[in-house]
């Protein structure tokens, strides 16, 4: 792939915030009066080889997905081409909606949660590195700190897994276009909390590259807490 594929950028960003409680989905709670989406999309922005942004949101909530998507474009000084989506009852169905807004110039195509709005651009950078590079399947990840157990439906403990072969696995998820569209194009297509997953299912090779502890999910009310105090930091 040379480097100067086109990029398209899709945001799952149709997800209801169940576990944050906040009762409006959860891209577009906003932390300093910006909200989740703004932030990613401005982070976004930043990556020059970008040139397309898909984004998925719930029913009905188009008119004020576009507020937030002209806001960052706005403040970054930067309007690239995008198109809004409805997005499905899964992340899956999500991304797979955003996908028949694919361009025919988009070669590269990086998957992104709107729940991750603090991703440093080297992410960013070291996922289209690789699959510049010829990877077909990328992936962001960091080591895991905690001791990972399995436990059974009792709550006791079946066995401990080696730690040192363990990683947390980040967005944005990187991919040539056409072994994304292969892999959401399948009739039973399974529900997986990540894109890759559908890849590692069909046998593809998927690649780690340097994830960052700063592109941390917001899922909990303590999570927005912690992002709250990670933006305001000197
Ligand atoms: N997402 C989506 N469509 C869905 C479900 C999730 O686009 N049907 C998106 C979310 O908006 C989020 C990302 O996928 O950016 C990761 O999902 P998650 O953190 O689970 O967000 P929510 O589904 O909104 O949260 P919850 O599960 O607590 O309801
Ligand atoms: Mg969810």
């Amino acid at each position: 792939m040379s480097a100067t594929a086109n990029v398209c950028v899709v945001i799952p960003a149709a997800g209801l915030g169940e576990r944050l409680g906040l009762n409006q989905p959860k891209a577009f709670v906003s932390i300093n009066n910006w909200s989740l989406l703004s932030l990613t999309i401005k982070r976004v922005l930043e990556i020059s080889r970008v040139g397309h942004l898909i984004v998925a949101v719930p029913a009905d909530s188009k008119a004020e997905a576009l507020d937030h998507i002209d806001r960052a474009m706005r403040d970054a000084d930067r309007k690239i081409a995008f198109d809004v989506v409805e997005g499905g009852e899964t992340r899956t169905e999500s991304v797979k909606n955003s996908l028949l807004a694919l361009d025919q110039l988009d070669s590269l195509v990086l998957v992104h949660d709107a729940a991750r709005p603090f991703v440093p651009k080297s992410v960013f950078e070291n996922v289209i590195e690789k699959l510049d590079s010829g990877s077909k399947v990328v992936i962001p990840v960091i080591p895991v700190s905690d001791t990972i157990k399995t436990v059974d439906e009792k709550s006791e403990v079946l066995n401990t897994l080696d730690r040192s072969k363990l990683r947390a696995v980040q967005t944005p998820q990187g991919f040539a276009r056409e072994v994304l569209s292969e892999i959401y194009a399948t009739a039973d297509l399974q529900p997986t909390t990540d894109d890759a997953g559908l890849a590692e299912l069909a046998g593809i090779v998927v690649t780690t590259v340097e994830g960052s502890v700063e592109s941390f999910k917001i899922t909990t009310p303590f999570d927005l807490e912690m992002a709250q105090s990670f933006m305001n930091r000197k």
